[in-house]
């Protein structure tokens, strides 16, 4: 049961860092039956079922309200970032040289505020995937329970976010309205391997700058407790997405897979190109476009996109995902060199 004193003690636990690194959750499969497993499947207790039932055991040890486990009412620290410089779309160039060091924490500020701005708008198309996955599933099974526990945690991430850019105090950054629109396509037309592909996407990219945030003493504390949340009870959600992904792209026939992968490329580029709204630059009293052209040209810009999707990048292309006719969009997105 989710208590004041029990969210106060697992809060200092994430203070600590001490489950930075839940590892059992990032490889799904290997879960041994246990009591309290559900027999499905003809009588067979399947993987899938197993796998669910082990999530849910680790978000009813391990969870977070970030209302009562972050402290909303302290201020910024004069002294501390909002995000790393070596992130900041514009670092290392002319323009960024030019800002002056108040500058740079500002924008520094408004890009964090971005990410967290297309992270809610992730997190809002997700809640509407996995409430589809529950609609069409069996609600006694672990599997939509999980799902179920999923969106709960997702709606807690959003309302965080949400409450950390009106701590930051920036305007809410979101997509344009174009980008908007096929986001809201995207349940009706992504299923199986598109469905999860876009889905790690979203949260593996956001997940590798929070990892690199977490633990940089430069940054707000505020921010490092949001990120230590996100990064924890993110990890049974890419774990499950993963296992998902690998079970249904096994499934999927040759003729489909073409299909997966244009989705899979363009929801990448979509993704990438969205974390950085070009309306953050105005609050440095730069111009929008120009400011957004010289990012994208930016070769320490385009090398942070591909760090952030290092590992997904890795993985997709290990399940056969990655390739044509969605190559292109990868490489425009600087997430492919
Ligand atoms: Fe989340
Ligand atoms: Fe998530």
């Amino acid at each position: 049961m989710r208590t004041r004193e029990a969210t106060a003690e697992r809060g200092k636990n994430a203070q600590r860092g001490t489950d930075l690194e839940p590892a059992d959750e990032r490889e799904p499969g290997t879960g041994q039956d246990r009591d309290g497993n559900r027999a499905t499947d003809q009588g067979r207790v399947t993987d899938q079922e197993r796998i669910a039932e082990r999530l849910l055991r680790s978000t009813a040890a391990r969870s977070y309200d970030p209302e009562l486990d972050i402290n909303w009412a302290a201020p910024p620290e004069p002294d501390k970032v909002f995000l790393p410089p070596h992130r900041s779309s514009l670092y290392g160039t002319s323009l960024y040289e030019r800002l002056s060091p108040q500058q740079r924490r500002e924008l520094g500020k408004h890009e964090a505020a971005s990410v967290a701005g297309t992270g809610i708008w992730l997190e809002f198309i997700l809640l509407r995937l996995l409430a589809n996955l529950a609609y069409q599933g069996d609600p006694a099974s672990r599997h939509v329970q999980y799902a179920l526990a999923e969106i709960a945690e997702e709606c807690r991430h959003s309302t965080m976010f949400a409450r950390m850019i009106e701590w930051m105090g920036t305007p809410r950054y979101r997509p344009p309205r174009l980008v908007q629109r096929l986001g809201k396509m995207l349940p009706t037309v992504a299923y199986g391997p598109a469905m999860w592909g876009a889905i790690l996407i979203g949260e593996e990219l956001t997940d590798r700058y929070q990892r690199e945030m977490v633990t940089d003493e430069s940054v707000q504390p505020l921010i490092r407790m949001v990120n230590r949340i996100h990064i924890m009870e993110e990890a049974r959600h890419i774990g499950f997405a993963r296992a998902e992904l690998a079970r249904s792209a096994a499934k999927l026939s040759r003729a489909e897979l073409p299909y997966h992968r244009a989705l899979i490329g363009r929801t990448a580029y979509i993704v990438a190109r969205n974390l950085i709204s070009p309306e953050v630059y105005r609050s440095v009293g730069l111009d929008p476009e120009y400011a957004h052209r010289v990012a994208l040209a930016n070769p320490a810009h385009q090398e942070t996109i591909r760090f952030g999707g290092e590992k997904i990048v890795a993985f997709l292309t290990g399940a056969g995902l990655v390739g044509a006719p969605g190559t292109y969009w990868w490489r425009k997105s600087y997430l492919l060199p």
